[in-house]
Order: structure tokens, then C-alpha cells, then sequence
């Protein structure tokens, strides 16, 4: 069947199964391969995206519930005012290690941001909580956010 879906703003019609996860759709069928997969069972944040400015698991996401919405992956998160704060604090902080997770954790760095312009430490912790990093990024994750909040 075909879908239509918004990425990024730019409109893609996609001939797959309805419950083929997002994930899946936006790296193999659009080509954007910024969105990591990880898990495949929503316990890693790897997947990141948004849809409808809500930070979505698009690993467990089936494509047919993400018709008609709005849906926003790390190659275009640094057009929206939270998300260029976040990645400006990213490179001043120097978060990244491996990088593997980095795209989920700025995808749910950029969304509680813009619900939260300035997060406590318990509000940081619980949204990020749910982005693994094998590297051990967390401390540098949580002063680049605190940074990017600081800089509205
Ligand atoms: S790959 Fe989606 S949460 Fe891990
Ligand atoms: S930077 Fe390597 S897994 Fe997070």
C-alpha cells in the first residue's frame, strides 16, 4: 500500500506494509541514515525521532500511524531553535564519543527543550533516561543540555 509522509518537510510516497517500522522506512526507503538503529525494542533511544515535536521510538513506530504527521529526524532537527541550541552546545561541550547514540540523544535533548526551556537535573535524568549510551557520555550529555538551556 502506499503512504504519504512528511520528512523533514519534504513530502515522500513510500509502497511498503503499513506496519513496517518508521525506522525502517526513513533510512531504506528515504535514505536518511542519521536515525540509528539499536535495539528494535524501544529500550535505546538509538531510533530517535520526532513526530509531531513529540520524541517518538521509530523502531516500534508503524509507518501507517506516522501518515499525515509531521516527522523530524536529526538531519533537519538544527532548523528548529531548540534543536540548533542543543547541537551548538553538543560541539562546545564535545559530547560525542563513538557517536552510534548521538542522534537519539539530541532528538530527546531537542524535544524536552522545547517543552522545558530550562530542565532541572531530575527533569534532564528522567527524560534522557531512556537514551543508552554504551559510551558514557551521560555527564557531558547533561551539561551540554544544561548549556543549550542557557543560551535561549
Ligand atoms: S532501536 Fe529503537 S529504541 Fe532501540
Ligand atoms: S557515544 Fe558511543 S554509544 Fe553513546
Amino acid at each position: 500500500m502506499s503512504y504519504d509522509l512528511l520528512v523533514n518537510g519534504v513530502k515522500h510516497s513510500v509502497d511498503v506494509d503499513g506496519d513496517i517500522p518508521l525506522l525502517w522506512i526513513i533510512r531504506d526507503s528515504i535514505g536518511l541514515t542519521g536515525t540509528k538503529f539499536g535495539c528494535g525494542i524501544a529500550m535505546c533511544g538509538a531510533c530517535t525521532v520526532h513526530v509531531d515535536g513529540v520524541p517518538m521510538r521509530s523502531c516500534v513506530l508503524p509507518v501507517a500511524e506516522a501518515v499525515s504527521k509531521q516527522i523530524t529526524t536529526i538531519e533537519a532537527i538544527g532548523k528548529t531553535e531548540a534543536g540548533a541550541r542543543v547541537q551548538k552546545a553538543w560541539l562546545d561541550i564535545d559530547v560525542v564519543q563513538c557517536g552510534y547514540c548521538q542522534s537519539g540523544q539530541i532528538m530527546s535533548a531537542a524535544a524536552l527543550l522545547a517543552t522545558n526551556p530550562s530542565p532541572a537535573d531530575e527533569d534532564i535524568d528522567a527524560v534522557m533516561a531512556g537514551n543508552i549510551c554504551r559510551c558514557g557520555t551521560y555527564p557531558r550529555i547533561r551539561a551540554a543540555i544544561k548549556l543549550a538551556a542557557e543560551a535561549r
